[in-house]
């Protein structure tokens, strides 16, 4: 069920989203209760064949939750969106299964974080990826344009998930795959709404 959040509410949620982001764009060590970076990745159980591909920095960045290819690989030439991109790391991954003949768009709210993903993109030789700033609940696609829509770590900051998951389903194509991974709450909720929105990206 969607939370009904006053507008203010709403703006208040994504400053905090793009104040936390903009630190986490210079490095994300000490500022999640989860692993991030390389000891992320392996953790997760990335394929450390595709990790020696890319560069250092770009692995550095990784603050996901997740490992969205566990669900099934990408094929060659699909055509793969992924919302909440931060510094890139699963859009080139993506990249090099889905080869020359794919393409990737990677998308975040945070400006900051589109700067590292497009400085991690320059130090590839990857032509198909492109990085954009804006919001996974408007998506300035037609419908019908993906085969695959990833996100890592991102639909449990998002106040309108019932939105971003109609978007998300409306760009793919007949047959897509959405490959989501994602933290959820398993106790209670408790904290009044006004709590939950101080806390929401603790
Ligand atoms: C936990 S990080 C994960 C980043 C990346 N997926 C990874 O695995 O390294 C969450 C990302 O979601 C982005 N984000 C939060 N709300 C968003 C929204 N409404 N639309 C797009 N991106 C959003 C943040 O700026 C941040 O880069």
């Amino acid at each position: 069920m969607e939370l009904l959040l006053a507008p203010e509410d709403k703006k208040k949620i994504e400053s905090g989203i793009r104040e936390k982001y903009a630190k986490v764009a210079a490095g994300p060590e000490g500022l999640f209760k989860y692993p991030t970076g390389r000891a992320g990745l392996e953790a997760l159980s990335y394929d450390p064949e595709i990790l020696k591909t890319l560069p250092s920095s770009v692995l550095d960045s990784f603050c996901g939750v997740g490992n969205p290819f566990s669900l099934g690989p990408l094929n060659p030439g699909d055509a793969v969106l992924d919302i909440g991109s931060g510094g890139g790391l699963d859009s080139l991954v993506a990249a090099r299964m889905v080869g020359p003949g794919g393409k990737v768009v990677g998308l975040d709210l945070s400006p900051e974080m589109v700067t590292r993903a497009n400085e991690n993109l320059r130090q590839t030789d990857f032509a198909n990826v492109v990085f954009q700033e804006f919001s996974g609940e408007d998506l300035l696609f037609e419908d019908g344009s993906f085969d695959v829509v990833l996100s890592n770590g991102v639909f449990n900051l998002i106040p309108g998930k019932g939105r971003m998951l109609q978007e998300a389903c409306r760009v793919l194509k007949p047959g897509g795959r959405l490959l989501i991974a994602d933290q959820i709450l398993t106790g209670t909720l408790t904290k009044s709404t006004p709590e939950r929105i101080d806390s929401w990206f603790r």
